[in-house]
């Protein structure tokens, strides 16, 4: 599968790195391992010892940082370099060396660069809210790996009329098929905005808002920076109200590809809003709560039948999709997608750069 290289993907958030262990992962179809070095810094690698090439995973982690070889005992440094051979004359073979990745920590995330060029920090999209200083009140950084590629996962957040019939009663109801929906681009980045009036709240949102079941105005507000990083802006105030006294939610939806079958879903919601003060801002049970549901009607009922889709697609390649109106920002984001593959494997420099 041809992958965008040359833009970060989210590894997995920092703190499920711990200090002392060796994870291995397997992303954009690489085996990869990540650690901590002495300092603390995150490290990730090949998982591939260049002697007879053995998984490092297999191996040990030092006290000193460095990485020691299961199979024969080689030694690397966190730069990939190997620094200690046991046997013979201790030599060290000039090829013996890991490949690494840059990896930034950023917005509570490890970010890796797997492409060409000098990766920049800046290309970083976004999601400052879950800074472990920032103003808003974050849940539960969870991660799914769901069994489908991304691209689908991405058409799927695109397009959230879907939320109505396969998430019915927990993020959508039959009063929310209706929506105005808005697309709009910047630069490579495509918005879909969907405004709900006058309707039953579904559940989480009754959750978050007055929970009282009365009608609402809603809004979804969904961004998708290429290729996989998705934040979505969701609102509720009472319709007989301006839309500052609302009760919102933010919620990524960061996708990095493992293989073309698995993709990981890191996902993590904010409260934000006046109402969030009086509706149990802090509480960790009631955090608890929507996380579980949120992380129910992604791997319980999109991953289903995400899964189903692709076998059906893959089953049927030649048929194109009967496309509706709703479809309009995830064939927006999807052909941004192609062009700059497309473009990233005519040139060599960083895809920022060339287009
Ligand atoms: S395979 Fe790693 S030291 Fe031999
Ligand atoms: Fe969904």
């Amino acid at each position: 599968m041809t992958y965008l290289k040359n833009c970060w993907y989210a590894a997995m958030w920092s703190e499920k790195l711990k200090a002392g262990d060796l994870t291995a992962l397997t992303l954009l179809d690489e085996p990869l391992v990540f650690f901590r070095d002495a300092a603390g810094r995150a490290v990730a690698m090949d998982d591939m010892c260049p002697h007879r090439l053995a998984p490092l995973r297999l191996g040990k982690l030092l006290p000193d940082g460095r990485i020691q070889c299961g199979y024969h005992g080689l030694e690397f440094e966190a730069s990939g370099e190997c620094v200690k051979n046991p046997h013979g004359s201790g030599k060290i073979p000039k090829n013996c060396r890991v490949k690494t990745y840059a990896l930034v920590d950023k917005h509570t995330l490890l970010w890796i660069w797997m492409g060409q060029g000098e990766p920049d920090e800046s290309l970083i999209p976004d999601f400052s809210y879950l800074d472990a200083d920032s103003p808003y009140d974050v849940g539960r950084r969870d991660t799914i790996t769901m069994e489908t590629n991304y691209r689908y996962i991405v058409d799927n957040l695109m397009d959230l009329s879907h939320a109505s019939f396969l998430h019915d009663g927990v993020l959508g109801n039959a009063e929310t098929i209706w929506a105005e929906i808005q697309v709009t681009q910047a630069g490579h980045s495509v918005t879909v905005q969907r405004d709900m009036y006058n309707v039953a709240p579904p559940l989480v949102r009754d959750l978050l808002f007055k929970r009282d079941g009365a009608p609402v105005n809603m809004w979804q507000k969904i961004t998708w920076h290429p290729p996989g990083a998705v934040l979505n802006d969701v609102g509720t105030y009472a319709p007989d109200t301006e839309r500052t006294a609302f009760s919102g939610q933010l919620g990524c939806h960061i996708l990095t590809p493992s293989t073309a079958d698995t993709t990981l879903y890191h996902t993590a919601a904010a409260r934000q809003g006046p109402i969030a003060a009086i509706a149990n801002e802090g509480d960790e049970a009631f955090k608890l709560r929507i996380a579980e549901l949120r992380r129910f009607a992604f791997e319980e009922q999109d991953d289903p039948m995400l899964k189903a889709q692709q076998e059906n697609i893959r089953r049927h390649p030649g048929v194109k999709p009967a496309l509706l109106e709703v479809d309009a920002g995830p064939v927006r984001c999807q052909r941004i997608l192609d062009g700059l593959i497309a473009a990233e494997n005519k040139v060599s420099e960083p895809v920022a750069e060339a287009l």
